[in-house]
């Protein structure tokens, strides 16, 4: 870390041991996906907020791929409509002229020998940055592709080769590594950028911070003080229009194989040697691999999934999720998972991890909570404070990004009185609003070759073998392994508060 306590951020060296950015480096941005969901609703205004703000970014044409007949007009007009709201006429128009549009389908080879020859051209530069933002199903497919058309080594020594790769990265853990194998046919490890959108978040990379840049915390981060540590991360919305998608994935692999494991392994993980994406992802990837393995009566035990029903939302009656387009009316699917987990090192041994996710739920919310244990002896046991709460220390994720510490002080007056308190820290009442969303950060990092905040082929495994067993039981029809309704609009099963208090606990609301 540098004086003042700046940690490498701006400027952080190159990663991929292959050629350094500089920050006028000019850059084409192949996305392939051009005209999906995901490109329009987060990955062109995230490229727009960054060309106003990030030098960086300046310089930036990004060529979109997709299989529809756009031409140029129209594919801008896609585009320009994506932007809607941000930004003025002026700055929308500057980023419309660097975006083109090459139609393609995404397992074509005439598509790829057109790339080629696009790529070639004088006016697209030399540093090259794919970002698959297709249906999963194509990413082997186009990795092979851009193989076979020569398109994934750097076009000489003064330039670079990047994918970004999105999730769901496999399907479980055998099609997780067999994408990995099929990726590195085609790219060294260095030039993959396997992205989570939750690592973005500030909140998320603060974990390190808070931990790593604080006296305080870090010697009281362990079984020897910690109670119980909880993350949630809870959804309003149900599966909108994604039915399709999410009969396959469900809530475990569409959040818990990633969001909510990779905010396990920061709150979890020792303290890297050096700030560096290699260091810090040994250290993410060794809580993965502690993580207790379940079998299935662990499973039965420790693991709840639920579905939801027809409930409410902000008031408005909601249908359940059988009741959505493109989900089967007897769908076994999850919605919502609970689970608790064991991290079998000395920092965790015997502390539980309760982990839940789910959609549907009363409100829009990520936070990891860490419990600490009870004061050894109660003091005020004659008193009215008897039942002294613990203390508890808030990750904010979101909404509201924040940190607050919950702590026991006395009600003024003549009685001993304890009653809960909270320092609250605000990121945005501090800061102010932050200038890059979570998409903009991580595709900055990986436009200046920093892959710190990307999950790495081990990672990514290692996060499989952590929850294929869980499917497992689940597709075995373990016994209490059912899958448990809850009416939208409430916190989920009661089985999930069953979990807890068994261990004489309850879930913190958020
Ligand atoms: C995505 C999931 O990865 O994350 C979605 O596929 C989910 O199902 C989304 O809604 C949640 O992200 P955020 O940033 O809104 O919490």
């Amino acid at each position: 870390m540098a004086r003042g306590g700046r940690i490498a951020s701006a400027g952080r060296p190159c990663r991929d041991g292959i050629v350094a950015m500089r920050p006028t480096d000019a850059v084409t941005m192949v996305l392939f996906g051009a005209s999906g969901d995901l490109a329009r609703r987060k990955l062109f205004p995230a490229l727009f907020g960054l060309s106003r703000h990030q030098s960086a970014a300046h310089g930036l044409r990004i060529l979109g791929v997709a299989h529809e007949a756009y031409s140029q007009t129209d594919f801008r007009g896609v585009v320009a409509e994506a932007l809607a709201g941000q930004g003025d006429d002026a700055a929308r128009s500057a980023f419309l002229e660097g975006v083109d549009y090459l139609q393609s389908e995404f397992d074509a080879a005439a598509g790829y020998e057109a790339l080629a020859q696009r790529l070639g051209a004088a006016d697209l530069p030399g540093n090259r940055l794919y970002y698959l933002a297709t249906a999963p199903s194509f990413y082997g497919p186009i990795t092979d592709r851009l193989r076979r058309a020569g398109l994934c080594r750097p076009i000489d020594a003064d330039h670079w080769t990047r994918i970004i790769v999105e999730k769901p990265f496999g399907s479980d853990l055998p099609s997780a590594v067999a994408l990995n194998r099929r990726l590195h046919q085609a790219f060294q490890e260095a030039q993959i950028y396997r992205i989570d959108h939750y690592l973005g978040k500030e909140t998320v990379q603060n974990i390190l911070v808070f931990r790593f840049a604080n006296g305080l915390f870090e010697p009281v981060w362990n079984r020897q003080f910690v109670d119980n540590v909880q993350v949630t991360v809870s959804e309003a919305l149900g599966v909108e229009e994604r039915g399709g998608y999410y009969e396959k994935s469900g809530a475990l692999r569409d959040m818990v194989q990633n969001h909510l494991l990779q905010l396990l392994s920061l709150v979890a993980m020792e303290p890297p040697i050096t700030f560096r994406a290699d260091a810090v992802r040994d250290r993410k990837v060794d809580v993965l691999r502690s993580v207790h393995p379940m079998g299935p009566d662990a499973v039965a035990a420790g693991v709840v999934r639920g579905q939801y029903e027809a409930g409410t939302a902000d008031d408005t009656a909601v249908p359940g999720y059988r009741a959505e387009r493109a989900v089967a009316p007897d769908s076994k699917t999850e919605t919502y998972v609970a689970m608790r987990l064991q991290i079998d090192n000395w920092r965790w041994g015997g502390v539980p991890f309760y982990l839940r996710t789910g959609k549907r739920l009363p409100r829009r919310a990520a936070e990891i909570a860490v419990t600490f244990q009870r004061p050894p002896q109660l003091l005020f046991a004659e008193t009215d404070a008897a039942e002294l709460e613990s203390n508890v220390l808030v990750l904010r994720i979101q909404p509201q990004e924040g940190i607050f510490l919950r702590f026991g002080a006395k009600r003024p007056g003549q009685d001993i009185e304890v009653v809960p308190v909270e320092m609250d820290f605000s990121y945005g009442g501090h800061f102010g609003a932050a200038e890059l969303d979570a998409y903009g950060r991580l595709l900055l990092d990986a436009l200046r070759g920093d892959a710190t905040l990307f999950t790495r082929a081990d990672e990514t495994e290692a996060a499989w073998r952590v929850v294929d067993p869980i499917r497992a039981a689940w597709t075995a029809g373990v016994d209490g392994c059912a899958v448990r309704p809850y009416a939208a609009g409430t916190w989920g099963p009661a089985a999930a508060a069953e979990l807890l208090a068994r261990d004489g606990r309850s879930w913190r609301t958020p």
